[in-house]
């Protein structure tokens, strides 16, 4: 049985019934059409699904969408400001913090909560709190130079 959910995405306010076990990603892809959040493992291995729940981060793949009802979502397609990319997006671009692209989206939403919870002071410490989103082209030094860009 669907059981209603109350979530405001990228600012705008959704009222949802959902299957209490619908993930919170299932529900930003298929319910909100919202795809730049990708799915890769599946089960919290590899952090293409990290998104923002009233500002922490959340690998959305792992929790369900029920647990979050009456708070904010923030995925990749809330970051920008109108046309203006976020300053991060734009250090991903500048840097070449990728190269196929898929798991970008979780690495940008990790690399914003790594600044804003100030774990970016070395790149050790960058690495660490990186280390549970998994770049399979190896993107890390490219990825780590585009963070501390925003960083300094
Ligand atoms: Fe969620 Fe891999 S899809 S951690």
């Amino acid at each position: 049985e669907k059981v209603p959910l109350k979530l405001e995405v990228n600012g705008k306010k959704y009222k949802l019934k959902v299957e209490p076990r619908t993930t919170l990603l299932d529900l930003l892809r298929e319910n909100l059409n919202l795809n730049g959040t990708k799915k890769g493992c599946d089960y919290g291995q590899c952090g293409a699904c990290t998104v923002h729940v009233d500002g922490q981060r959340v690998n959305s793949c792992l929790s369900f969408a029920v647990m979050h009802d009456g708070k904010k979502v923030t995925t990749i397609e809330g970051l920008a400001d109108a046309d203006k990319l976020h300053p991060m997006q734009a250090a991903f671009v500048k840097h070449d913090g990728f190269q196929c692209g898929y798991c970008t989206p979780g690495q940008i939403m990790s690399a914003v909560a790594c600044v804003r919870e100030g774990h970016a002071d070395s790149e050790g410490e960058i690495r660490e709190y990186m280390s549970g989103n998994i770049c399979r082209c190896g993107a890390y030094t490219n990825i780590v130079a585009a963070i501390q860009e925003v960083k300094n």
